[in-house]
C-alpha cells in the first residue's frame, strides 16, 4: 500500500456527491447478499461508511480494517451506535490474521492499491483467510478495462487521469472538495483474475456498474459515464 496522502475527513464529505450515491452505493448494495445475521468484513473500510451500512442492513457483526490511522480514528468517532456491532482494527490487510468465519467481505476501492501481483496475491489471500467456505467477496474498483491517456470525467465532480496500460501505472483521481488527489494503481484484468485464483478464490467475475433508476440527475446526465467502460467496476469471488 503506497502511503495514503488524502484526508479521511474530506473524503468522507465526498461520500455525499452523485456519482458516489448514484452509482457507487447503488451498485455495492445491489451486490450485497441478504446479510441479515450475517459476519461481515470490510476490507479497507476507510471511515467505515459502508461498514455501518452493513450493520443497518442487518449484518450482525463487521470488522473494519484499515492501514490508515485518521481513517480509523474517523471511523471509531462515527461509532456511536455501534458498539460491540462494529469493531476497527487499524492494520494492512496483509498483515490481519483472519478466522474463516465471515460469510462476506466487502471491499470498497481497496483493491486499487496493490502495484503489482504479488501484493494483489497478499491482499487476496488475507481477504480470503477471513471467510468461510462458500463466504463471499464483493468489491468496488477502479476499472481495468478502461484504458485511456489523459483526463476524464470533470463533468461528475471527480476527475480520473491515467496513462495507459502499464502494470503499477499511477491512476489519479481528483475529487471536489479533496486537497489531495487518491493515487492508485493500474493493474490489468487478468492480474486480478491470476490473483483471486492464486489466492483460493473458486470463482471470480466482473460486474458492470449501475445507475440508480430513480437517481436525481436524470438519465442524460449521467450519459457520458456509460458511454463507454465505465471508470469503475464491481467485482464478485467465492471461496
Ligand atoms: C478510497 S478509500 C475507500 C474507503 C472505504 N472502503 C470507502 O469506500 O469509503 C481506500 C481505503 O483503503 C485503505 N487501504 C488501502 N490499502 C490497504 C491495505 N493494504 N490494508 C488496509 N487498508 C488499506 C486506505 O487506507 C483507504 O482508507
Amino acid at each position: 500500500m503506497g502511503n495514503i496522502t488524502y484526508k479521511a475527513q474530506e473524503y468522507s464529505d465526498s461520500k455525499q456527491l452523485p456519482f458516489r450515491i448514484e452509482v457507487e452505493k447503488y451498485t455495492l448494495f445491489s451486490l450485497f447478499p441478504d446479510v441479515t445475521g450475517r459476519k461481515v468484513i470490510d476490507v479497507g473500510c476507510g471511515e467505515g461508511i459502508y461498514s455501518r451500512a452493513l450493520v443497518d442492513l442487518g449484518a450482525v457483526h463487521v470488522i473494519g480494517v484499515d492501514g490508515a490511522a485518521d481513517f480509523i480514528e474517523l471511523a471509531r468517532k462515527k461509532n456511536v451506535g455501534y458498539e460491540g456491532k462494529i469493531e476497527y482494527h487499524y492494520k494492512l490487510i496483509q498483515d490481519f490474521q483472519g478466522q474463516g468465519d465471515r460469510d462476506l467481505a466487502v471491499g470498497s476501492y481497496v483493491l486499487s492499491n496493490p502495484i503489482n501481483l504479488e501484493e494483489a496475491v497478499a491482499y487476496c489471500k488475507s481477504i480470503n483467510a477471513c471467510l468461510r467456505e462458500g463466504g463471499r467477496f464483493v468489491g468496488f474498483n477502479n476499472n481495468p478495462f478502461e484504458v485511456f491517456d489523459g483526463v476524464r470525467y470533470a463533468e461528475y465532480s471527480f476527475q480520473k487521469e491515467m496513462h495507459g496500460d502499464t502494470e503499477g501505472g499511477e491512476v489519479i483521481y481528483r475529487v471536489l472538495g479533496m486537497s489531495n488527489p487518491i493515487i492508485n494503481f493500474y493493474l490489468k484484468p487478468q492480474t486480478y483474475e491470476k490473483a483471486f485464483r492464486e489466492a483460493g478464490f473458486s470463482g471470480f467475475s466482473w460486474r458492470r456498474i449501475s445507475l440508480n433508476p430513480t437517481n436525481e440527475q436524470g438519465e442524460a446526465y449521467w450519459r457520458n459515464l456509460f458511454a463507454n467502460e465505465p471508470p469503475f467496476i464491481a467485482m464478485l469471488a467465492e471461496k
